[in-house]
């Protein structure tokens, strides 16, 4: 598949290695420094590459938004149209010092984001994870059993490419 990573620090930076090495084609986007997204793309291997949210987005069968939430607006809006694609979504709806969820308990970010993106599909996924064990878990598979995680989504297609890759 071809991922689109909007917001390469420590979520998107691991997550979309993880994506590159288990095969996919992978654009790193949005840091404040081209030089980290190019250096994250040589390190991943295969065909990643650094790229503009715009080319992380175009011709993307998926994408992974990983950025504080107060970022969100500015990333979509220079992703551009996002019309069928799907989102996976590992934004946490928090405010600016990370110490309190700024929307909650009647809705959750994923919906809110859903609304501001209405041809897109929303998957909520890996935000119950911290970034410190996602590259272990990625190098133990096939050897333990994989950790259990929460995610969700309107759609079953966004969800089956979330979890199963396709
Ligand atoms: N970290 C975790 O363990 C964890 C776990 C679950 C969920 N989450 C959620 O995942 C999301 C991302 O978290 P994270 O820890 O990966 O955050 P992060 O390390 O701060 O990464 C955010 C990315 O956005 C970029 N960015 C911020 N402001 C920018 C701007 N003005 N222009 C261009 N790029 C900008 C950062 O650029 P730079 O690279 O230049 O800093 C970085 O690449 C958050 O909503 C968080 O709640 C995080």
């Amino acid at each position: 598949m071809r991922i689109g990573i909007l917001g390469s620090g420590l979520m998107g930076g691991k997550l979309g290695t993880i994506f590159a090495r288990a095969g996919h084609e992978v654009v790193f986007s949005y840091a404040r420094s081209e030089q980290k997204l190019k250096h994250l793309a040589r390190n991943a291997g295969g065909s990643a590459r650094a790229g503009t949210p715009g080319e992380a987005a175009k011709d993307a069968d998926a994408l992974l938004l990983a950025v504080h939430w107060s970022r969100i607006g500015d990333v979509l809006r220079q992703a551009g149209d996002l019309s069928g694609k799907i989102i996976l979504c590992c934004s946490l709806p928090m405010n600016a010092d990370g110490t309190e969820l700024v929307l909650g308990h009647t809705t959750s970010g994923a919906e809110e984001l859903a609304k501001q993106v209405p041809g897109a599909e929303v998957v909520a996924a890996f935000n119950s994870v911290p970034s410190e064990v996602l590259s272990g878990v990625f190098e133990a598979r096939g050897q333990a059993a994989p950790p259990s995680l929460v995610y969700c989504g309107d759609e079953p297609r966004g969800k089956n490419m979330a979890i199963l890759g396709r």
